[in-house]
């Protein structure tokens, strides 16, 4: 069973490295599909790869990526047990934010990883990240929350290169991975909640 899961993912990313469905692919040194286990409970979904991530092919590898193996280790989550994906899988010139057509041809890709993956958390990292799964809702007021949409919970949290760069979101950061922390722990199942009704559930993740 792992083995079918394990090839689909690589078949998966051998795509990823080869996609032209946008003119991303053009400039990119390296395709940034993910990485991670094939049994990681969470995943966390960034924006899109920067330099260092464009350079090496890994997401999460600049300071940003610091930051989040930081803010791991802080709750006692080893980084290599976590899958991290991106919403779009290649450097944006100059790190602009990605295109609604960038993002809507890289989205088979991120479905097919939820499916192989199958995590039971999902962490979205900034809102474009959290914009696919919420569309109306604004990062600022939703941050920290914990909502289940059928059997997987979504937990939107600030970007933590925004963090880097406006040092005063990383209080709301900071406690926000203590609530994960919690989360983990099952402390506040009670208080998740199912955030939309059905009909807005389609084309999540
Ligand atoms: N920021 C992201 O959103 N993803 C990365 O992989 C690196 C920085």
């Amino acid at each position: 069973m792992d083995t079918a899961r394990n090839a689909a993912l690589e078949t998966l990313y051998a795509e990823v490295r080869a996609c032209t469905h946008c003119p991303l692919h053009a400039g990119r040194a390296n395709a940034v599909p993910g990485a991670g286990p094939l049994d990681a409970e969470i995943m966390f979904i960034g924006e899109a790869p920067g330099f260092h991530e464009d350079q090496q092919g890994i997401p999460f590898v600049g300071a940003a990526g610091q930051y989040l193996s930081e803010l791991l280790a802080g709750i006692g989550v080893d980084r290599t047990r976590v899958y991290i994906a991106n919403v779009i899988k290649c450097r944006p010139p100059g790190n602009r934010d990605p295109l609604d057509e960038e993002v809507a041809a890289c989205e088979p890709f991120l479905n097919r990883q939820m499916e192989i993956i199958r995590p039971k958390i999902v962490v979205t990292l900034g809102r474009h990240s959290m914009a696919r799964a919420f569309p109306n809702d604004k990062i600022s007021l939703v941050h920290g929350q914990a909502r289940r949409v059928n059997e997987v919970i979504y937990f939107p949290m600030y970007h933590p290169a925004a963090a880097l760069h406006r040092p005063s979101l990383k209080t709301d950061v900071e406690a926000d991975f203590q609530r994960l922390r919690e989360l983990l722990d099952g402390k506040w199942e009670a208080e998740i909640y199912r955030a939309l009704p059905a009909a807005e559930q389609l084309s999540l993740f």
